[in-house]
């Protein structure tokens, strides 16, 4: 008996199974779907927007989202979540019951994600995504807002909150703190950490600044 016999045996099955074509599909495959992954999730909300207000995606991690909401306890009423993802802030917010819940997205394909996770948790009807312009909506009616977005782009966007918001506006945000503002609280430590930023205080704080300078 020939104890290599059944490895031989097994050499054309393999081969069969996963000959040159296949390996070549298999290579062309995952070519194909990383090209999607960066022509889908890079490029269509960047197009219009000037390349530095770009903002990649970047999932939120379970412990960023239980720390947002640890900051937005005993709030409810409307949210907004600017640059939305995937949704799972929003729907997070949903399920511990803002109303609306809504998500500002510019990328059609992490509004359709965002659209069949909320689909999926039942959720549909209550939480929003709206594929807008962050930078072109009002954002006068929002009291709770969060925002995940790129270092580079919060100096702006800290003037738009704090002309735009309501006097009773929190602003939490994950990832990144806003760099000229005191936060109220945070939550979480390293890349988990979350921020609270009463507009309020910030609107008296930088009265107290321009106030002082004038002197
Ligand atoms: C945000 O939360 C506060 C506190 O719960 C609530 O009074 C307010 O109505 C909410 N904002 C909006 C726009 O619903």
């Amino acid at each position: 008996m020939d104890p290599d016999e059944p490895d031989d045996l097994m050499v054309p099955l393999k081969e069969k199974s996963l000959g040159g074509w296949g390996l070549l599909q298999i290579a062309a495959g995952t070519g194909f779907a990383a090209y999607v992954m960066w022509a889908g999730f890079l490029m269509p909300g960047f197009r219009r927007v000037p390349l530095k207000l770009q903002v990649p995606y970047l999932p939120a991690s379970l412990a960023q989202v239980d720390n947002v909401m640890g900051l937005l306890q005993g709030r409810s009423g409307k949210l907004v979540d600017l640059g939305s993802g995937d949704g799972r802030i929003v729907l997070e917010a949903c399920r511990q019951g803002f109303r609306p819940a809504v998500g500002y997205e510019l990328n059609p394909w992490l509004l359709r994600l965002a659209a069949f996770y909320a689909w999926r948790a039942g959720y549909s009807g209550n939480v929003m995504y709206r594929r807008e312009d962050l930078w072109k909506v009002s954002l006068a009616d929002c009291s709770n807002v969060t925002v995940f977005l790129a270092p580079s782009v919060l100096p702006l966007l800290q003037e738009k909150l704090l002309s735009e918001l309501p006097e009773d506006a929190l602003v939490v945000a994950g990832r990144f703190p806003f760099p000229e503002w005191t936060p109220i609280g945070t939550r979480g430590e390293g890349i988990d950490k979350t921020w609270a930023y009463d507009i309020r205080v910030l609107r008296c704080e930088k009265d107290r600044r321009s106030g002082g300078t004038k002197v």
